[in-house]
């Protein structure tokens, strides 16, 4: 066990321990100083009452300051920075749809539904604090009875992987399904772990299918591997790696960017990044890490690199800003297909981030709660079942609880006022058969350096006609010299691994010695 996961288990306990005193008696439910109380409140960014409610996570921002918790005195609460707008607009979907769902006669006529929606700060153990949140009352100052029954029907969430991890683990015991936006992770797939796991953005599985179909498209045979270091990045490099196996590609190499980031540790990977050949470098990880990873990468004047983004980074609006483009114009990557919600914009224009910031202490629930009638299990079957359609395109679970992957192949260029704009330039239908997934309109790209050009990123270069391959001993296949042909024998291809002998009564060309070389 490292470390970092000892700290995380004990941090965990501690916060558990110190978050609930005991029960000492059932009987008198009223009286405040014999039931279960919270010791440490974490307050909801939006709450909306309701006969049945929703619970929804998201990284509202997407970094934490870590205080010293050793357990000898009452954590503080959580505190973060760095606004993350995508996410917001993500919760702003969420309250738009309960909303609408509250608002129509058809869907759950006769009762109401309302929200609680916490901000995880990309970090798990804050998301562990928010599912225990959601599952509990608002403050301190609770009535007590509400703590106990709760008329949580499911959450929405979360963002990171790596918080549905933790998130998942606390809602099984309750059976209340979790439906993420956007934890790709292939690692839920696993029924037996994740049994109440639904998602409505594709299985890593598929993503690393098209970034390999990439790489071998444009030729990338020699390319960097950096990822976060969590499940979703572990997966990913695990599937990345299990799909290149059979493919001319190779891995320079592998680096972690740790969770809790180290400015140290990243300057050490610049430093393999600035050292390397591989100039495309393949980029698996979440905001939370990239956006300090990516500010240090500027201030190091690395230039050449063609990033490939992962779809957790591939649409994050913190790198838009016009500073990035040098760096950062040009990326690539698979980001999840973009559909039309009616009334959306409209809505998200209503709403002002400042109104978060505010709104943190807000009504506990009413008391009127009715526990009869629908249980959180009973969702499971519904949500399995369930089958809608968004911008022509259908949406629904497998048994594994993923759903259809489709992808959009997004390129970052400069716009017109020089931010950074992320334009489609084809798709990934993972529903087609193999070797036809991939659409890509090549002449829309602008690569890494704004060239035009597709970027090398090889190892070794070609071996003309007139030579041949000749591996170099405990290097990987795509590094290689080329040896010029041995007397008596031709190669008329590119790339050969071998040269052959003339047929019987015939010589190798002498005027071509350039491209047929040999006597
Ligand atoms: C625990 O952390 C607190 C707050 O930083 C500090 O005041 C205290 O000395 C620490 N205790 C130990 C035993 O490290
Ligand atoms: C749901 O509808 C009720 C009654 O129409 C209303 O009072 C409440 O504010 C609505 N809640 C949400 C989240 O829209
Ligand atoms: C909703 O309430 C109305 C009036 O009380 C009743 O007639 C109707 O059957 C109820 N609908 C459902 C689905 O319970
Ligand atoms: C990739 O390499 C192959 C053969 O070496 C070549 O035919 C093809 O044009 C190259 N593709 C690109 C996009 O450079
Ligand atoms: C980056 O380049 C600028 C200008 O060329 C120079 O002043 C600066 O020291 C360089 N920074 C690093 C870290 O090399
Ligand atoms: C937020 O609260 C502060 C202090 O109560 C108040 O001055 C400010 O106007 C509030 N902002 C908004 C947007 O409501
Ligand atoms: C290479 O040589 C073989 C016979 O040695 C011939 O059949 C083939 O057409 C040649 N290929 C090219 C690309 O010249």
């Amino acid at each position: 066990m490292n470390r970092l996961v000892l700290f995380h288990l004990l941090y965990s306990q501690c916060v558990l321990t110190l978050m609930y005193t005991p029960i000492s008696s059932f009987s008198s439910p009223l009286s405040a100083a014999k039931v279960c109380k919270l010791q440490n409140s974490f307050e909801p960014g939006f709450v909306a009452k309701g006969d049945y409610i929703i619970g929804g996570i998201f990284p509202l921002h997407y970094n934490q300051e870590m205080p010293d918790l050793n357990c000898t005195y009452k954590p503080p609460p959580v505190k973060c920075n760095g606004f993350d707008p995508r996410a917001f607009r993500w919760a702003q979907t969420m309250r738009l749809a309960v909303e609408e769902i509250n608002q129509s006669a058809e869907l759950l006529p006769n009762y109401t539904l309302g929200y609680k929606i916490f901000d995880s700060c990309a970090y798990p153990l804050t998301g562990q604090r928010a599912a225990l949140s959601v599952l509990n009352g608002l403050s301190e100052d609770d009535f007590p009875t509400c703590s106990g029954a709760s008329p949580l029907l499911a959450v929405i969430g979360e963002a990171g992987s790596a918080q549905s991890v933790v998130v998942s683990r606390i809602l099984q015991p309750f059976r209340i399904p979790m439906i993420s936006y956007f934890s790709s992770c292939a690692c839920f797939s696993d029924r037996r772990n994740y049994p109440t796991f639904f998602r409505v953005i594709p299985n890593d599985n598929y993503q690393v299918k098209a970034i390999a179909q990439l790489l071998v498209r444009f030729n990338f045979t020699w390319v960097g591997l950096v990822r976060g270091d969590h499940e979703y990045g572990r997966f990913a490099v695990q599937g990345l790696l299990r799909e290149l196996q059979d493919t001319k590609v190779c891995v320079a190499y592998q680096q972690m960017i740790p969770l809790l980031y180290n400015r140290q540790r990243a300057l050490e990977i610049m430093q393999v990044m600035r050292s390397s050949s591989a100039k495309v470098v393949v980029v698996f990880s979440a905001e939370g890490e990239m956006t300090p990873f990516l500010r240090d990468y500027m201030t190091q004047n690395i230039t050449g690199i063609q990033w490939v983004a992962s779809e957790a980074w591939v649409t994050a609006s913190v790198f838009t800003a016009s500073e990035y483009y040098p760096y950062l114009g040009g990326t690539i990557g698979f980001g999840i297909r973009k559909g039309h919600i009616p009334g959306l914009s409209d809505y998200l224009q209503t709403v002002n981030p400042q109104m978060y910031l505010n709104n943190t202490l807000l009504p506990s629930c009413s008391g009127q709660e009715s526990l009869n009638n629908i249980y959180p299990w009973q969702l499971q079957y519904y949500l399995q079942e369930v089958t809608f359609n968004i911008a022509g395109e259908e949406v629904n679970f497998d048994l594994k609880g993923d759903s259809i992957p489709y992808y959009d192949i997004l390129n970052w260029q400069r716009g017109t006022d020089g931010n950074i704009e992320f334009v489609n330039v084809g798709l990934f239908d993972g529903t087609k058969p193999a070797g036809e997934e991939l659409v890509i309109q090549e002449d829309r790209i602008i690569w890494a350096g704004h060239q035009s050009e597709v970027p090398m990123s090889v190892c070794s270069a070609s071996c003309l006609p007139g030579s041949r391959k000749a591996v170099r001993r405990g290097e990987p296949v795509c590094c290689f010299d080329c040896v010029p042909c041995d007397s008596g024998k031709i190669n008329n291809q590119t790339d050969s691994i071998e040269c052959k002998f003339c047929p019987e009564d015939f010589w190798p060309e002498k005027n071509t010695k350039q491209h047929l070389m040999g006597k």
